[in-house]
């Protein structure tokens, strides 16, 4: 028998729902957040609004472009957290009355996990390949930047993480710093194409193990930036393409170093024999997963060390309501449902 699920995700600036039919996306729909543009960064009370002004037309969109009736749905998925309350608070109190007025099963989805699960969104043909486990996963987002080790679809543990900002951040602040729009991490990345990525040299951290830290990159390109504005106004200006292709190239270094040391054959998990597997799968997930340097540097690592790579697609990568559905999809096989009293978290659970 075939399961339909609506997917809801409202955790950040993006609006997004979806359609799942068993593992295969009917339809995936978001409606962005341009109103945060001017400001540099999502202002929370802004993304509650526009949630609330989006989200019944994206919903209907997606169950429309689904060609499927409401009364087909099997379950709703929402994201429960992490993210900005007021934000969630808008997908989720969608989702409760959605189930109760369909007298269908609820499923609470936490955001993280649900980023990582996005590799078992199956083709229609259903041909692509998925991970096997356990994989590791590099997920680096705009709130976060962790290694997790999945053992199952929700049995993961979280083994090094930054313990300042997250990648997505580095991104993000640096681009603010070269006058550029939210989300800085896009145009940096388009920006970057044209630039050398070896012309300008950051100092970075030395941080032990499997955790990150970006802050301190951040602060060397804005002392940097604020030394060359003084000898030349117009430095930015001059200079933007080598710029974004060099501090992009250093926040790829750090991410790929530790991932090198996580992959080690001697060290990292390559040591340990799971499940009589010794070669684990490595995936990407979350936001900054879209960027093209990252994709590249990934695909050589492959070339370079034989590592099977998992690569979301660029909609699957970013914020979006399929990777909602598909995580809800596991848990609806599971019977793993949720309860109208259950409230939106801001910060991770422990799981
Ligand atoms: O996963 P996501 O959509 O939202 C969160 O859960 O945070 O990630 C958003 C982050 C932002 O920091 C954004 O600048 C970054 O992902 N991002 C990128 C690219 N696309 C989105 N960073 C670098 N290159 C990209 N192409
Ligand atoms: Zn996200």
């Amino acid at each position: 028998m075939q399961h339909f699920i609506l997917g809801i995700e409202s955790s950040c600036d993006d609006t997004s729902a979806a359609v799942i039919r068993d593992d295969v996306i009917l339809s995936n729909v978001t409606a962005g957040q341009d109103v945060h543009r001017i400001f540099g960064g999502v202002v929370p009370e802004l993304a509650s609004r526009a949630h609330q002004q989006n989200i019944i037309p994206v919903i209907e969109t997606a169950i429309q472009k689904a060609n499927i009736g409401k009364n087909q749905l099997s379950a709703v998925a929402f994201t429960r957290g992490p993210g900005l309350l007021g934000s969630l608070l808008v997908g989720t109190s969608f989702a409760k009355a959605f189930a109760l007025g369909l007298n269908i099963p609820l499923i609470e989805v936490d955001h993280l996990q649900a980023h990582i699960l996005c590799h078992f969104i199956r083709n229609a043909d259903r041909t692509n390949p998925i991970p096997s486990f356990p994989f590791l996963c590099l997920t680096v987002s705009g709130g976060h930047t962790q290694f997790v080790l999945i053992r199952d679809y929700f049995d993961m543990e979280i083994i090094g993480q930054t313990i300042d900002d997250a990648a997505g951040e580095a991104f993000d602040k640096a681009a603010k710093i070269m006058g550029l729009p939210y989300p800085g991490g896009p145009m940096i990345d388009k920006l970057a194409v044209q630039g050398d990525p070896k012309r300008f040299a950051f100092s970075k951290p030395n941080i032990p193990g499997l955790n990150f830290s970006f802050s301190g990159l951040k602060t060397s390109f804005l002392y940097f930036i604020r030394d060359e504005l003084k000898k030349d106004a117009e430095f930015i200006e001059k200079n933007k393409a080598d710029l974004c292709a060099s501090i992009q190239a250093a926040i790829i270094e750090m991410l790929m170093t530790k991932l090198t040391l996580a992959m080690d054959a001697k060290t990292g998990l390559n040591s340990l024999i799971i499940n009589g597997k010794i070669l684990p799968d490595v995936a990407i997930a979350g936001g900054v997963s879209a960027n093209s340097g990252l994709r590249k540097a990934l695909e050589d690592a492959r070339d370079a060390f034989g590592w099977n790579i998992f690569v979301p697609p660029v909609q699957y990568s970013t914020d979006n309501a399929a990777m909602i559905a598909i995580a809800g999809y596991f848990k609806f096989l599971r019977g793993d449902f949720g309860s109208q009293s259950d409230t939106p978290y801001a910060r991770s659970q422990k799981r």
